[in-house]
């Protein structure tokens, strides 16, 4: 148990952004504190987590920089642990991860070319009975490894983006609702799937059933080994449940036909990884495929999904990952993607749930 005897939150570090940009709020070491211990660090975020709470409410995101004895996983769980208490498994996601130490996992297997559009993890998920706010409350993200070259975790502030998208969008998707539809197959062939064992976090279909069936889900073995899983409505938009504020809160723009699997170079960018993938798109798009459509079963306008994007890109910041710094976004709040990177590159990520009541 850390003790939580009052240290002053100015006590370790300084508070700034980057220039021109409103996210995340930077809480950088200072330089004669850049070496305290981790638990002198885990008590100082222990004392002033409220304070931290309230600043990742406001801005959205924040990021711990310059703490040198921040240099893993370990380090990486316990300050979570500090912050959340309740950290969460990634079962029932939408990428290829591996576990790396206790609930800390590999932020993504996606190949490095690959672009990760922004998204809230796991916003696609319906609320139901046993489930009334499946979505996790934070996600979190620790350079282990600084990359080669880009692969920055853009971010973007989705009230923004809620008050700059066209009326006429909005109202259409909150009156007609949600659905994602999933095909998944039991083994991967190309670097971007993701398993139906990897996605129920099972490779016994009874479990697997046992799972969906919790959730609400319809499922559907294939021949080929594969299933198709049928959700129930989710969110369009959201209200914070502590601030209130009114958030665009779906992956429509991301789990479409239109754009996943991906286009282009989603098997490699060269002439001839580029060639493979117009030749076996086909094939692979039957195997795995993710596909949004509204609630009554009619499909989404594409003018939309493009509109979403360019608000979501016209929004979105990004700064250059340093090892050891760990990124908390608010996951209601502001969503998050990936650039393409060269190797090498280290980033573990962590899901947690906030305390209710
Ligand atoms: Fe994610």
């Amino acid at each position: 148990m850390i003790s939580e005897k009052p240290v002053p939150v100015s006590e370790l570090a300084t508070f700034k952004t980057f220039s021109g940009t409103p996210l995340p709020l930077v809480i950088e070491a200072k330089p004669e504190k850049a070496n305290v211990s981790r638990e002198e660090l885990l008590h100082w975020i222990a004392a002033n987590r409220q304070e931290f709470e309230t600043k990742l409410q406001k801005h959205g995101a924040i990021l711990f920089r310059g703490f040198k004895s921040l240099t893993g996983a370990e380090d990486f769980e316990a300050v979570m642990k500090v912050v959340s208490h309740t950290l969460l498994d990634y079962a029932g996601g939408t990428t290829p991860r591996s576990a790396v130490s206790g609930k800390i996992v590999s932020s993504t297997d996606a190949p490095a070319q690959m672009t990760i559009g922004l998204h809230q993890e796991m916003s696609y998920l319906e609320p139901s009975a046993s489930f009334p706010d499946p979505t996790p409350d934070k996600v979190a993200f620790f350079c282990e490894i600084e990359p080669g070259g880009a692969g920055q975790t853009p971010i973007c502030d989705m009230r923004v983006v809620l008050e700059r998208l066209p009326k006429d969008l909005i109202e259409r998707f909150e009156s007609k609702g949600l659905i994602l539809t999933r095909q998944l197959p039991f083994t991967k062939e190309a670097g971007h799937e993701v398993t139906w064992p990897t996605m129920f976090g099972t490779s016994d279909k009874k479990e697997a059933e046992a799972f969906a069936e919790k959730r609400g889900w319809r499922i559907e073995w294939t021949d080929d080994g594969g299933v198709r899983v049928y959700q129930k409505p989710s969110p369009t938009t959201k209200s914070h449940r502590v601030t209130g504020e009114k958030i665009w809160f779906n992956q429509a723009h991301l789990l479409h036909k239109e754009y996943a699997p991906w286009k282009g170079d989603f098997l490699g960018t060269t002439p001839e990884q580029i060639d493979e993938a117009n030749r076996r798109r086909p094939e692979l798009s039957k195997r795995f495929f993710y596909h949004s459509t509204h609630a009554d079963g009619s499909e989404i306008m594409v003018s939309d999904l493009e509109t979403i994007r360019q608000t979501i890109d016209k929004t979105m910041t990004m700064f250059d990952w340093k090892a050891g710094d760990l990124l908390i976004c608010d996951n209601k709040l502001v969503s998050h993607g990936r650039q393409p990177y060269s190797p090498p590159r280290k980033i573990l990520a962590a899901l947690a749930a906030d305390d209710r009541g």
